[in-house]
């Protein structure tokens, strides 16, 4: 009896940690160039490029949904992961712009999609922050022993909420989709070293999809006043985001006593040349450290930095246990960031 009682207390004492096992995206095949933007709206070349590093954007097909992406990255992470579908213990996306704005959560249909049955499935709305804020829910799971393999999804149709007649939004965002397989184990070296994210609700009319909403249910006034597409005050979030992009990678290098010239791959949201490099210089990254997708992609939210994660995975530049810093900041206002290696094979 002593036996079993201190076998069961070691089995529940033993640490479980949370790690990065795969990742995988999609990106779209119809690319939205800036020269032909400048057909659509007073913008040019060299403008877009000037002041935000964009020079083309991936852009859904009618009937490609954010779940349609959401599952083709999934199933790439899945696999990368060497996992089978029904080893999915937990589904979880992170968009602003689901299959349906009310229910079901855009989760719950990409594990339809997936053939994942009985398993909780949910969706979060943390803007462009999304995909780090999923990494602290997927860790919590894990750490607490609830799950064990937790598949997370950053996905957007963004083009559905964007006025393409105006030039201020509609240069900046793309569509795409990025997935990992985030799983328990108990070996130290694969664990995340640290995630936080944050939020500061007074700031959220700096970036807001005025409808539709319980403040603005569809009516033909939404439709009249373009109430549907996302509205930002573009030059204050600029400055927001770099004040408080650099501040919260600061802290969590200094608190995790680790130095930013150490960090092989710096992952940061994708919004905004100017703002990544504003980041990466007040941080003193070289440019080899810092990951960059937003000339091809564009500002894809959610989806943003599990694309770059793909991107230097499908390029052979992310080894296994090679460290990752993710910083991202976005509508809510939210942020967060995370410092884990890449605990999946090399490719
Ligand atoms: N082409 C030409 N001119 C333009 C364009 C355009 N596409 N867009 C704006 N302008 C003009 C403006 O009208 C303005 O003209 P004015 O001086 O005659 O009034 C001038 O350019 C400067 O406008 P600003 O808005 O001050 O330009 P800024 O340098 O700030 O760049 C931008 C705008 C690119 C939007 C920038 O502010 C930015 O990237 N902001 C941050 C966006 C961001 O980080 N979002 C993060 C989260 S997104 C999410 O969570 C979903």
């Amino acid at each position: 009896m002593a036996n079993i009682l201190s076998r069961i207390v070691m089995s529940q004492t033993k640490p479980v940690y949370a790690s990065f096992r795969s990742i995988g995206a999609y990106v779209p095949s119809k690319i939205l160039s800036n020269t032909e933007l400048e057909k659509m709206v007073d913008t040019t070349d060299e403008w877009i490029v000037k002041r935000t590093g964009i020079k083309e954007r991936h852009i859904a097909a009618e009937d490609e949904y954010t779940s349609d992406m959401g599952t083709k990255a999934a199933e790439l992470a899945i696999s990368r992961a060497g996992l089978e579908t029904e080893d999915i213990d937990l589904v979880l996306c992170a968009t602003v712009t689901p299959d349906y704005f009310n229910m079901p959560s855009t989760a719950c249909i990409i594990s339809d999609k997936l053939g994942i049955k009985n398993v909780q499935a949910f969706d979060i709305s943390a803007a462009c922050s999304g995909f780090v804020y999923l990494l602290t829910v997927a860790k919590a799971f894990i750490e607490s022993g609830m799950k064990k393999n937790v598949l997370i999804i950053g996905a957007e149709k963004f083009s559905t909420i964007v006025d393409y007649t105006d030039r201020s939004t509609c240069i900046l965002f793309g569509d795409g989709a990025g997935a990992a397989v985030i799983c328990a184990t108990d070996n130290k070296e694969e664990a995340f070293v640290d995630v936080h994210a944050s939020a500061d609700g007074s700031y959220a009319d700096f970036l807001v999809t005025p409808a539709p909403g319980a403040i603005n249910p569809v009516s033909e006034k939404v439709i009249k006043e373009g109430l549907n597409f996302v509205r930002m005050k573009g030059n204050e979030t600029f400055k927001l985001a770099v004040k408080t992009l650099t501040k919260d990678v600061k802290e969590i290098l200094e608190k995790n006593e680790i130095h930013a010239e150490n960090i092989p791959h710096f992952i940061p949201h994708q919004a905004n040349y100017r703002i990544i490099k504003a980041v990466g210089d007040a941080l003193n990254m070289r440019e080899d450290q810092v990951v960059l997708t937003v000339h091809k992609y564009g500002n894809t939210s959610a989806a943003s930095i599990p694309m770059a994660i793909n991107d230097i995975y499908e390029s052979g530049r992310l080894k296994k246990g090679e460290l990752m810093l993710l910083d991202t900041f976005g509508g809510g206002l939210t942020w967060a960031s995370a410092l884990l290696p890449f605990a999946g094979e090399n490719i």
